[in-house]
């Protein structure tokens, strides 16, 4: 059962195609992976979803509802939560405080006073395992933390969809497989995935589907076999050593 739906979404900064025609699907349950080169675009398709800026052409729909162009607030009160590339905690505030917040403004915002924020947020740091950190102010955590909190803003949110943006960027290898860990336990929860990422080793362990985008263009779309052994994903972003890096 098709979630999320991109149909012919395109954006145009000025003269710039940044993200050009792209289909996609996202099903309920799955976690779909989208690659691709720095400057692909792949940020810009999470910009659209969320409603961070309209696309010039092209409709996002969701659960079958034309969301196309709604504002970022009332998007994630339908229940697509999304994460940053550069991680912007509320810096003077504790890492309970900022789930709290995000929380507050989900999908259940309306029903969420400040205490159940807070209770809210007490069990997405369980969730995901931040809670010895849970009255540490967000910017004295390391990168891993600060990605982790980062993830467990949107999930406190109570989305049925989530984007990741490079949640794994700057991790180690046994961070990076800790994450991947969470990102799947996230999917049991019954919670559709959108995850961008350049960590070879990680999209093609924890993806469904992959898609790839280059100069805003999707050039493949399949399994995580058939997009990585795919010649021209290999010519425009694997390079030829690619077998090296994910095995
Ligand atoms: N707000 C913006 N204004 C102008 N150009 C932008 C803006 N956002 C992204 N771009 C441009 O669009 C292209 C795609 O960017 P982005 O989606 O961030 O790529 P990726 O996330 O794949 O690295 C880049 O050329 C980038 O410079
Ligand atoms: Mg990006």
């Amino acid at each position: 059962m098709v979630i999320l739906e991109g149909r012919g979404i395109t954006k145009e900064f000025g003269g710039l195609r940044a993200v050009s025609e792209v289909d996609f699907v996202l099903n309920k349950k799955e976690i779909l992976g989208l690659i691709g080169p720095n400057g692909a675009g792949k940020t810009t398709i999470i910009n659209m979803i969320s409603g961070t800026y309209p696309p010039t052409r092209g409709r996002v729909i969701f659960k079958g509802n034309d969301i196309t162009g709604k504002k970022p607030y009332k998007i994630g009160r339908m229940g697509i939560s999304r994460t940053y590339q550069i991680v912007k905690p509320f810096p003077g505030m504790t890492v309970k405080e900022n789930v709290s917040v995000g929380a507050m403004f989900g999908a259940r915002g309306k029903e969420l006073n400040a205490k159940e924020s807070i209770k809210k947020a007490e069990e997405t740091l369980e969730f995901v395992g931040l809670q010895d950190m849970a009255n540490k102010r967000a910017d004295d955590l390391s990168v891993a933390s600060r990605k982790r909190l980062e993830m467990a803003k949107a999930l406190a949110m109570g989305p049925e969809v989530i984007l990741f943006d490079e949640v794994m960027a700057g991790l180690n290898f046994s961070e990076i497989d800790k994450a991947v860990e969470l990102i799947q336990k996230i999917r049991d929860e019954g919670i559709s995935i959108l995850v961008i990422e350049h960590v070879m080793r990680a999209i093609k362990n924890v993806s469904d589907r992959i898609f790839v985008l280059h100069h805003g263009i999707k050039i493949a779309d399949g399994t995580p076999d058939e997009v990585l052994n795919n010649e021209q994903v290999i010519k425009a972003y694997l390079g030829r050593r690619y077998k090296e890096l994910v095995q």
